[in-house]
């Protein structure tokens, strides 16, 4: 069972260069090799040398005649300007938020004088990030002679949320159990630490072990029974400089038999949590806080008491504050036991509508993790109105990397490219710092709780992911959150050269699959942005009316002349949730964005759309291409049999072959229910049954 891989950390034989060759040692003073995290950076330059370029790096205290490799922490690093560059906030700050140098924490500078290299960070995690970007540059041979780099992280909490039961399973989980929990104990092994090494390598610091629905088992976490292994796992996490964080059930003292109410504005309930905090605090060390999935399908929560989720965020945040921890509280709140018959609730507007009013009343230390669309991570949404909207509560993104709706790791689909648009979005919220990034980095309000997250992707499957393309997704969301600026290429490119090595045609091929696959994906799946048409529950697969008539608030509308849910000013009013310059796009069909305007409009299969086809022939040509496009995908992954080695190949192949199965599935159940229900024809004669 505790069968894996490497990943991107493979570190294979490489040639050395003469400015590497001349490194013989790691130099680092004698604190600072009493620091854990350091520790484990030393750690990483000896494993990586060692598998690089098959040698061994001692380590010493002070410099010596020979060139090292020198490891340092400055508060200072990197230069001021890096640490001016982008942190003065450009509208009023939110609650009392940090100073400027404490801003650029865990940054780095990496520079090569008189044939040594330097690695400083601003702080131990900064130094490992450090590390991590050297060995990175030395897997990928870079000419490291000039060597000169300065990084910060942009987003200051880079997060994965993992949905992992207490008994092993894995809530949309597409890569097998959980490497954290089996039959209800908590599982602390080699494999916890070749996970940590793998988030800290791309940045990550702060992890969510549990799934957001916390029942059974998972309500005891925070007991006594827990803590010993949960604190040895926390600590594994904390060499590698990363936050521990558990999802917390809200009702947990009425679960667990201690009172009979949950009510956050009951004294008795505040008391309870604020002797539980300090208990689970003093036990697990290195704990960042707690995830809340509150009023949110069936999920207990304040409305229970006829309270707010202020009044529930803010009590348990009391509570934690003492400790430094944060509460992350999630905004996912909608009705999901809809009429289908009722045309006027529209759950895209629950979330902004159930915490708007809300705005300025949060804590300081309680952040909001807000998906990126309304819905539920479809394959294309627009960006939740909430960034933008709120102006005085932290605010984190939730991007989901457990491909639940885009292919559950069976078909290739690289969200990089996805994230990369949702975080550009401008929401126009003001003049100069208004897109999403801007927003969640702490650069429109000038906070530090804020951040991105991603549900994670991970399972105890021998290559982490399930498909090895999806790696893709796990190593991009870290290396995304640290830098946004990379683009989705460069960041698969790097990806490919870490993973599978430096061969060009391999790169030519896997990067042009990875790049291809979301618009492929979208293409052959539910059109211009309506989404869902899948199978009910599990999510996957094609079924066009499978949410139709059900009672989660997920509907297409199609009759035999329109499709489209009206979320116009006529409608549900959905559209005039943004700011005027986006509402005004939205709200029009002739403005809106093609890929959109069945998210926004319900519209007859004849209109026009601005790219000069019918949507009903639209619906046709995306499906037929789609299939194309996996068609080619699959052809070109043939031409590296003798490129990759035959397990991941083998691998990669079954699931292709999947792939351009199911993908022509899709194709046909789309277009073949459309064209019955329109009786319109396929201008091009194509096959629809
Ligand atoms: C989706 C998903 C659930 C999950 C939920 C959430 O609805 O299907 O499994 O619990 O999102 O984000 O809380």
């Amino acid at each position: 069972m505790n069968n894996f891989e490497a990943a991107w950390l493979r570190y294979e034989k490489t040639k050395e260069s003469e400015s590497v060759a001349k490194l013989s040692g790691i130099v680092c003073d004698k604190k600072l090799q009493g620091n854990q995290i350091v520790q484990s950076a030393i750690r990483e330059l000896q494993e990586g040398f060692r598998g690089l370029f098959g040698r061994e790096l001692a380590v010493a205290e002070s410099c010596c005649e020979n060139r090292s490799i020198i490891l340092s922490v400055d508060p200072l690093c990197p230069a001021e300007s890096l640490q001016t560059a982008e942190v003065s906030p450009k509208t009023e700050p939110i609650g009392n938020s940090q100073t400027k140098k404490e801003s650029r924490k865990e940054s780095y500078r990496l520079s090569m004088q008189n044939g040594n290299v330097h690695i400083t960070g601003s702080d131990a995690n900064g130094l490992l990030y450090g590390t991590f970007s050297f060995l990175r540059k030395l897997t990928l041979q870079e000419d490291i002679q000039n060597l000169q780099e300065e990084k910060a992280p942009v987003m200051p909490l880079r997060m994965l949320n993992h949905w992992d039961n207490m008994d092993g399973s894995i809530e949309r989980g597409y890569s097998g159990d959980s490497f954290f929990f089996v039959k209800n104990e908590v599982v602390v092994d080699e494999r916890t630490r070749m996970y940590a090494r793998l988030a800290a390598s791309v940045g990550i610091n702060a992890v969510v072990i549990n799934n957001v629905n916390v029942k059974e088992m998972a309500t005891y976490m925070i007991t006594e029974k827990y803590f010993g292994k949960l604190d040895d796992m926390a600590e594994i996490f904390g060499e590698y400089g990363i936050k521990f964080y558990m999802s917390l059930n809200y009702a947990a003292p009425v679960e667990l038999g201690e009172l009979d109410t949950a009510d956050p504005l009951d004294e008795n309930v505040s008391n309870w949590w604020h002797e539980k905090m300090h208990e689970v605090f003093s036990r697990i060390q290195n704990l960042g806080g707690f995830l809340i999935k509150a009023d949110s399908e069936g999920r207990p929560g304040p409305f229970t008491y006829g309270r707010t989720h202020a009044d529930g965020a803010n009590m348990l945040a009391d509570a934690v504050a003492p400790y430094g921890g944060k509460i992350i509280w999630r905004c996912f709140v909608y009705n999901c036991k809809q009429d289908w018959r009722d045309l006027k609730t529209d759950r895209a507007r629950s979330g902004y509508d159930n915490f708007i009013h809300l705005d300025g009343q949060f804590a300081e230390n309680v952040i909001l993790q807000v998906k990126n669309g309304p819905m539920d991570f479809q394959v294309r949404e627009p960006v939740h109105p909430l960034f933008g909207g709120m102006t005085k509560t932290n605010e984190m993104l939730e991007v989901q990397i457990a491909q639940e709706y885009t292919g559950q790791q069976r078909h290739v689909c690289y969200l990089i490219p996805m994230f990369k648009e949702i975080l550009k979005f401008k929401t126009y919220v003001n003049q100069d710092a208004d897109t999403v990034c801007d927003i969640v980095s702490g650069k429109t309000f000038g906070q530090t709780n804020c951040g991105m997250a991603a549900v994670a992707n991970t399972g105890n499957d021998e290559n982490w992911t399930g498909h090895d393309l999806a790696a893709a997704n796990f190593y991009g969301f870290g290396r995304l959150s640290f830098e946004p600026d990379l683009s989705a290429e460069e960041i698969a490119k790097e990806w490919i050269a870490m993973t599978f090595g430096q061969d060009e045609k391999v790169m030519q091929v896997l990067s042009k699959i990875l790049m291809n696959s979301w618009p492929a994906y979208e293409n052959y799946n539910a059109p211009l942005g309506i989404g869902w048409m899948v199978n009910p529950s599990y999510h996957y697969g094609p079924n066009v009316d499978g949410y139709e008539y059900d009672r989660w608030g997920t509907y297409h509308r199609a009759d035999h002349l329109g499709i489209g849910v009206d979320r116009s000013h006529h409608g549900t009013g959905y559209a005039t949730l943004y700011h005027e310059e986006n509402a005004a796009i939205y709200d029009d069909p002739a403005k809106c964005p093609d890929e959109l305007l069945l998210f926004f409009h319900h519209m007859p299969y004849t209109h026009v759309l601005r790219s000069g086809k019918t949507i009903i022939q639209h619906i046709y040509d995306t499906h037929f291409k789609g299939v194309e496009m996996v068609d080619e995908m699959v052809e070109d992954f043939l031409t590296l049999e003798d490129k990759l080695d035959a397990k991941r190949f083998n691998r990669m192949k079954e699931r292709f072959f999947h792939q351009k199965e199911h993908a022509r599935e899709w194709r046909d159940q789309i277009n073949s229910y459309f064209y019955r229900k329109t009786g319109i024809p396929d201008e091009k004669g194509r096959e629809i049954f």
